[in-house]
C-alpha cells in the first residue's frame, strides 16, 4: 500500500514526510523535485514569507545512489524562517510572555488569542484546550503542503514510468473567468508555464492580476478555481465495489483535504445536475484497432464524466475541479472574540498571501499524483519496479485485445 504522514510546524525547524510503498528501482531526481517546491512557492499574490524560503528537499531514506531501494522514503524540508523563530517555537523553554523588542514585527512571544475568521484558530484552541491559538495556527498553516508537494513529486516520478502526466490550471480568480476550452492539454501546459498565476488565457490573466492587486490594497484576499488534468490513465484504476475504493470519493478527500479548498468537481461537475442525462452521458463508440499499441478501441467523443464512472477510471482524460476559499488572515482584520477575556476585538494579522490559488493548484497536482499512483500500485503491486510495469503491460495486452 503507498501510504505518507507529514510533520511539522510552519515556524519550526522542517517540516518532514515518511512515504511508504515505492517500488525498488525507480530513478530520482532531485532536481524535479526541488522544481515541484519551487511551483509551489510561485505565483502572484504570495506573501512575504515566500521571499524568505527557498524548499529543497532532502532525503533521509530509501534512496541509494539515487534510486529507491523499497524502504521508507523520508523527506526532509527546512524552515529558514526558523531562525527567527526559535525562542517562540522551542520545543522545551516556553516562551517569555513578554512583547518582541520589535513592535513593527508580526512575530510577538504574547499569546494569539484573537482568532481568525475562517481559520483553524477558534475550534481548534476549543477543541486541543490551548490558550495560545499558536499551537493551532502553526500546523494548520498552508506551509504543511510543501511537504505533500515533495510526496507527490516522487508519486509523479513513479507515474511518468506509465507515460501518465498531471497538468493544473487556474481558471478562475475572484470574479474573472479564463476561456481556455478550446485548448488543447500540451497548450494549456504551454501558456500556463509562461503565467504568473498558472493561467493559460492571457486577457484574464491580466484581469486576475488587476484583481489581486485591488484586493492587496484593500487589505482583503481572494479565492478562486483551478483544474487538475491526468492524461494517459488506464482503464480500471478505483473500483465499484466499495465506499472507500472508489477513486471519485478518494480523489475528493484528497482535495478537500488541502487547506482552502471548498468545493470539488468532477468532469462537468455541478452542471450535470442542471441537465437531462441524454446531454450528460458520454455515449460510447467502438473503433478496431489497426495495431496492438493504438489507442482506439471503446472511446467517447465526449468526456463529461471527467474520466471516471462508477468510481473507476474509464480511460478518458481525467478532470477534476476545485473551489478555494479567499485567505482567511486579512490585512483589515474582520471583527472577532478574545479567547480569554471574551471582549470584542480585530482579529490576528499574521503574514499572509492575498492570493494563493496558483499555489493551491500545484497541491493539487501532488495530492492527485499521490492518489493516482496509490490506485497503480493497489492495481500492478510488485515490490519492484520492473515488475509492476510487468504486471502493468500484460493487463494492458489484455486491454488492447478487447
Ligand atoms: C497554498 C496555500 C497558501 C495559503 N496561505 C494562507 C495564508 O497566507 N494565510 C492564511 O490565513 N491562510 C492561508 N491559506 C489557507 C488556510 O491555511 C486555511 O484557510 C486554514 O488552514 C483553514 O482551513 P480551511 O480553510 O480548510 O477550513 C493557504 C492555503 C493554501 C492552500
Amino acid at each position: 500500500m503507498l501510504r505518507y504522514l507529514t510533520g511539522g510546524e510552519s515556524h519550526g525547524p522542517c517540516l518532514t514526510a515518511i512515504l511508504e510503498g515505492i517500488p525498488a528501482g525507480l530513478r530520482i531526481n532531485k532536481k524535479l523535485l526541488d522544481e515541484e517546491l519551487r511551483r509551489r512557492q510561485a505565483g502572484y499574490g504570495r506573501g512575504e514569507r515566500m521571499n524568505i524560503e527557498a524548499d529543497e528537499a532532502e532525503i533521509l531514506s530509501g534512496l541509494r545512489g539515487g534510486e529507491t531501494i523499497g524502504s521508507p522514503i523520508t523527506l526532509l524540508i527546512r524552515n529558514k524562517d526558523w531562525e527567527n523563530w526559535k525562542d517562540i517555537m522551542s520545543p522545551f523553554s516556553p516562551p517569555e510572555s513578554s512583547r518582541d523588542k520589535d513592535k513593527s514585527s508580526l512575530k510577538t512571544t504574547d499569546k494569539l488569542t484573537r482568532p481568525r475568521p475562517g481559520h483553524a484558530d477558534l475550534a481548534g484552541a476549543i477543541k486541543y484546550n490551548h490558550t495560545d491559538m499558536r499551537n493551532i495556527l502553526e500546523r494548520s498553516s498552508a506551509r504543511e503542503t510543501a511537504a505533500r508537494v515533495a510526496v507527490g513529486a516522487i508519486a509523479r516520478v513513479l507515474l511518468k514510468e506509465f507515460s501518465i502526466e498531471i497538468i493544473s490550471q487556474v481558471v478562475e480568480i475572484g470574479k474573472v473567468k479564463a476561456h481556455t476550452a478550446d485548448l488543447t492539454v500540451e497548450k494549456i501546459r504551454r501558456q500556463r508555464d509562461k503565467s504568473k498565476i498558472s493561467c493559460p488565457d492571457r486577457t484574464a490573466e491580466k484581469l486576475m492580476i488587476e484583481e489581486i492587486g485591488q484586493a492587496a490594497k484593500a487589505g482583503d484576499s481572494l479565492g478562486g478555481i483551478f483544474e487538475v488534468m491526468v492524461t494517459n490513465v488506464p482503464v480500471g484504476l478505483g473500483s465499484h465495489v466499495h465506499w472507500d475504493k472508489k477513486l471519485d470519493g478518494r480523489l475528493a478527500q484528497a482535495l478537500m483535504s488541502i487547506q482552502a479548498i471548498k468545493g470539488i468537481e468532477i468532469g462537468l461537475g455541478f452542471e450535470t445536475a442542471r441537465r437531462p442525462g441524454s446531454k450528460v452521458h458520454d455515449e460510447i463508440f467502438y473503433q478496431e484497432r489497426q495495431s496492438s499499441m493504438e489507442k482506439q478501441g471503446f472511446y467517447r467523443k465526449t468526456n463529461n464524466a471527467g474520466g471516471i464512472e462508477g468510481g473507476m477510471t474509464n480511460g478518458e482524460l481525467l478532470l477534476v475541479r476545485a473551489a478555494m476559499k479567499p485567505i482567511p488572515t486579512l490585512k483589515v482584520p474582520l471583527k472577532s472574540v478574545d479567547l480569554i477575556t471574551k471582549e470584542l476585538v480585530e482579529a490576528a494579522v499574521e503574514r499572509a498571501d492575498v492570493c494563493a490559488v496558483p499555489a493551491a493548484a500545484v497541491v493539487a497536482e501532488a495530492v492527485v499524483a499521490f492518489e493516482i499512483a496509490k490506485a497503480m500500485r493497489e492495481k500492478f503491486g510488485g515490490d519492484s519496479l520492473g515488475e509492476m510495469k510487468r504486471n502493468y503491460e500484460a493487463y494492458m495486452d489484455y486491454v488492447r485485445s478487447i
